[in-house]
């Protein structure tokens, strides 16, 4: 018998492949590679500010999505927990998913400017995969919000967009990937 697998068990399973996909490739990057020296220069250090910004939107952009999940509220609450939703009112938290809603395309394109200045100051080496990937993912999740916002975007291209922008796994990617990756750097 073929069980029907939930939102969330799939997420998890992502997950789990992801991070041993990962880990494997990191021993074999930190077996193989010489050491990547963090950039020392002032535009490295304005890089290093760059990055930790960038980290807080990501912070604010997936703080959203947990919280109306949490609540069970949109699309993708439906998607991963479609028999759950959590009744209260609390005006505060409802006032602070209603400003996180209002302001998700501004503190999206800030954080993936940040992010981009982030990897084009610290002087990456592309050649390890992880960061290309992070990069791939970043412009990849903004590409597809401006087809998503944008009015003049045809109806299909508007669905395409929301299937593709509107996914948790792509956060798991970015978040994965930035970590090993940020692991390999010598500090
Ligand atoms: C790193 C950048 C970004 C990430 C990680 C991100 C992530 C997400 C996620 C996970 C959702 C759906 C779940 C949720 O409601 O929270 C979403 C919805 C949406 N995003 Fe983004 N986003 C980013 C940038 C942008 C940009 C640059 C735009 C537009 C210019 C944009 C426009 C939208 C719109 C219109 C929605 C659907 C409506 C809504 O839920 O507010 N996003 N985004």
């Amino acid at each position: 018998m073929i069980m029907k697998q939930s939102g969330l068990l799939r997420i998890f399973i992502f997950t789990c492949t992801i991070l041993l996909i990962s880990i494997g490739y990191f021993i074999y990057v930190y077996n193989t590679y010489p050491a990547i020296q963090e950039n020392e220069s002032v535009l490295g250090e304005i890089g290093e500010g760059l990055g930790e910004l960038g980290l807080w939107g990501l912070v604010f952009i997936y703080g959203r999505t947990c919280l109306k999940i949490l609540l069970g509220k949109g699309k993708i609450a439906k998607r991963l927990v479609p028999d759950y939703s959590l009744d209260i009112n609390i005006t505060i938290i409802n006032k602070l998913l209603h400003y996180l809603n209002k302001t998700h395309i501004y503190v999206g394109i800030t954080t993936i400017a940040v992010i981009l200045l982030h990897i084009t100051f610290m002087g990456i080496p592309m050649d390890i995969l992880f960061f290309p990937a992070v990069l791939a993912l970043v412009i990849w999740q903004g590409l597809f919000g401006l087809f998503l916002t944008w009015r003049y975007s045809p109806t299909q291209l508007k669905k395409l967009s929301y299937l593709v922008h509107a996914q948790l796994i792509t956060g798991i990617m970015i978040g994965i990937f930035a970590y090993f990756g940020h692991l390999l750097i010598d500090d």
